[in-house]
């Protein structure tokens, strides 16, 4: 156990697994106190569990990241465990690459309301919180997608590109106020969500990625570290993108 995140009580969203799960076990082995905040109530469980063992502090809360009530009461329930709310994560995400025509309105709106809107929800109800710790930070998770365009992608682009403006905006907005908001990019990384892609679709993928290899959940990890500590105290609005050189070409 390290110390770099020591008195932060963080929300991670989509904590139950992949590139959120990597989060919690680096914040928690780093001090903080954490909040695995998902829909998939067994495995997050299991996870919480499992970062108690290692001697982390660690909770499951049931959440929906694209209800408002859902927030409110996961927001009072950490206050009520752990004394604060310091930093949140909002690591949740759903993808979709049926393309423009294929793509239905309700699945736009499932996407969105949970990609985009639970990443406004999340600040807009844990602001009063980290405000009142005068030294607050967010963590969105938009991706290389939200920098980039392919072809398929449609609603996942939109709504990783609204979360980057999602950021700095609320970036500026509270800039004099005590709360940094910083977006990490990742590129290909190894989680149960790229579970489905057939080995021609993760050799396309690999082909574009400079240096060959997917990523892990902690690479994407110890960048959230990163931002979520007090070393990054004079950055905020700032995008870490984290994709093996993706984005270079
Ligand atoms: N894996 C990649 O290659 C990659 C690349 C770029 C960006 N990202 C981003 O990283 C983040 C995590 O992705 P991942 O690959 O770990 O995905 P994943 O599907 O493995 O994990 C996502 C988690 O979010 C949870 N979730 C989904 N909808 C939710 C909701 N409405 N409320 C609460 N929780 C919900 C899921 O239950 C799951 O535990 C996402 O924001 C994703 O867009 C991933």
């Amino acid at each position: 156990m390290a110390n770099r995140l020591d008195g932060k009580v963080a929300i991670i969203t989509g904590a139950a697994r992949g590139i959120g799960e990597g989060i919690a076990e680096k914040f928690a082995g780093e001090g903080a106190s954490v909040v695995i905040a998902d829909l998939l109530e067994r495995e997050g469980k299991e996870v919480a569990e499992r970062l108690r063992k290692q001697g982390g502090k660690a909770v499951f809360f049931n959440l929906d990241v694209s209800s408002e009530q859902a927030w409110a009461d996961v927001v009072a329930n950490t206050v009520a465990e752990f004394g604060a709310l310091t930093t949140l994560v909002n690591n949740a995400a759903i993808f979709n690459d049926a393309g423009l025509l294929k793509t239905t309105l309700e699945d736009w709106n499932k996407l969105i309301a949970v990609n985009l809107t639970g990443q406004f929800l999340g600040m807009k109800i844990a602001m009063p919180q980290l405000l009142k710790t005068g030294n607050g930070a967010v963590v969105n998770i938009s991706s290389l997608y939200g920098l980039i365009a392919t072809e398929g992608y449609t609603a996942y682009h939109a709504s990783k590109g609204g979360s980057r403006m999602l950021s700095k905006a609320t970036a500026l907005e509270y800039a004099k106020q005590g709360v940094r908001i910083n977006t990490i990019f990742p590129g290909d990384t190894e989680t149960p969500a790229m579970d489905n892609l057939t080995e021609e679709q993760n050799a396309a993928v690999l082909a574009k990625v400079p240096m060959g290899v997917a990523g892990k959940p902690a690479d994407i990890a110890y960048g959230a570290v990163y931002l979520a500590s007090d070393e990054a105290r004079y950055l905020t609005g700032s995008e870490l993108v984290i994709d093996g050189g993706w984005s270079l070409p």
